[in-house]
């Protein structure tokens, strides 16, 4: 994805700052993890990356932590000192590990990041728990924050977007490719939006909100997550068709096996022409064996569909750059946040 990096300009290096934020925010985290009940707490653990079932010590690593960077630069990009940012980066590293342990459950994944999910670990009823005590916590840290009050609010309206994508995600699965109840791009775009950038908004909104920001300020890093969720989902449809396994992590055509609602054949099918068509027919028929979904996905590409979902990747990557590009923004933690983002959308396309 070349042109989306050119939209950022020159990448700098975005695992040091992910490292600089994750060690800032990594103490607040362990303090709060180590607040809640052991089991639950391991099971926080366990999801975190930080240790095994049974709570030894982890081989495996965690996540990258993109969200609670996001929250820390947000501090800083309001002119505060990123340790201004580390409740909102707590928080909001606790409700991105609540939504995915609720999310495993919905999608009925045994694995995430190599290993298996925490309702594989431990049971459905004990992951569900260990969600809702993530998410409790996170409303607790959150709410003793300097400027609490708002930091919840903007929180809560974050967390009721996720609810709506997931709500939508989880309809669309169940919708025709073609006719009159088929899933239009701009469906998915809202999906997208809520389902993954409300939440990647909120980390800078309420990281610049707790380093004292105006609220345009507030308002730019939140456009510019919203904007970067939807061209991250669509980044990962591309992948999910086109990428490597062996570095995507993912089984080959896998969302096309299981009927997912993906940008590029969302974006194929709005043609009319002859890929088109074939194409809607392939998706149609009954299960059929491995070479189908490599016909389809050289169909979707025929019919448009991989230049499009990169096009409008392209576009939101764009509509970041000038989020970012926000006056009151300050320029060093802008320019962290831009490689950041830039690594976030990139990886392998
Ligand atoms: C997860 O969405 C989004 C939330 C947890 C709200 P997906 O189901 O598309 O993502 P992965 O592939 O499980 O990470
Ligand atoms: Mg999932
Ligand atoms: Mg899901």
């Amino acid at each position: 994805m070349t042109a989306v990096r050119t939209a950022l300009g020159a990448p700098a290096d975005a695992y040091a700052v992910l490292h600089r934020c994750r060690e800032l925010t990594r103490p607040a985290l362990a303090e709060a993890v180590g607040r809640m009940h052991p089991w639950v707490g391991e099971m926080a653990a366990y999801s975190f990356g930080w240790c095994e079932v049974g709570g030894a010590p982890a081989v495996a690593s965690g996540g990258k932590g993109l969200r609670q960077a996001l929250a820390v630069l947000g501090a800083e990009a309001a002119g505060a000192a990123g340790r201004a940012g580390v409740p909102a980066a707590v928080a909001v590293e606790l409700v991105h590990t609540f939504s995915l342990l609720h999310d495993d459950i919905m999608d009925g994944d045994g694995a995430r990041r190599g290993r298996p999910t925490v309702w594989k670990a431990y049971g459905t009823g004990p992951a569900v728990l260990a969600g809702d005590a993530l998410l409790a916590l996170a409303v607790e840290v959150l709410a003793a924050a300097p400027a609490g009050p708002r930091a919840v609010r903007t929180l809560s309206a974050a967390l009721g977007d996720l609810v709506r994508g997931q709500a939508d995600d989880l309809l669309f699965a169940a919708r025709p490719w073609t006719g009159p109840r088929r899933v239009r791009p701009e469906e998915y775009r809202a999906m997208a939006e809520h389902k993954t950038g409300a939440l990647l908004g909120c980390a800078g909104a309420l990281g610049a909100l707790l380093g004292g920001a105006d609220p345009a300020a507030v308002a730019a890093l939140d456009r510019a997550g919203r904007h970067l969720g939807i061209a991250f989902q669509i980044a990962d449809d591309v992948l999910g068709i086109w990428g490597d396994p062996a570095v995507t992590g993912k089984p080959v055509h896998g969302d096309l096996r299981e009927g997912k609602k993906t940008y590029p054949v969302l974006a194929a099918l709005a043609g009319a022409d002859a890929p088109a068509r074939r194409l809607a027919a392939a998706l149609e028929a009954p299960a059929a064996p491995p070479e189908r979904w490599r016909e389809a996905a050289a169909l979707i590409d025929a019919a448009g569909g991989r230049s499009a979902a990169l096009a409008e990747a392209r576009r939101h990557m764009a509509a970041v750059a000038d989020a970012l590009a926000d006056a009151s923004l300050r320029p060093p933690a802008v320019e962290e946040l831009r490689s950041l983002l830039e690594f976030l959308v990139r990886r392998d396309l």
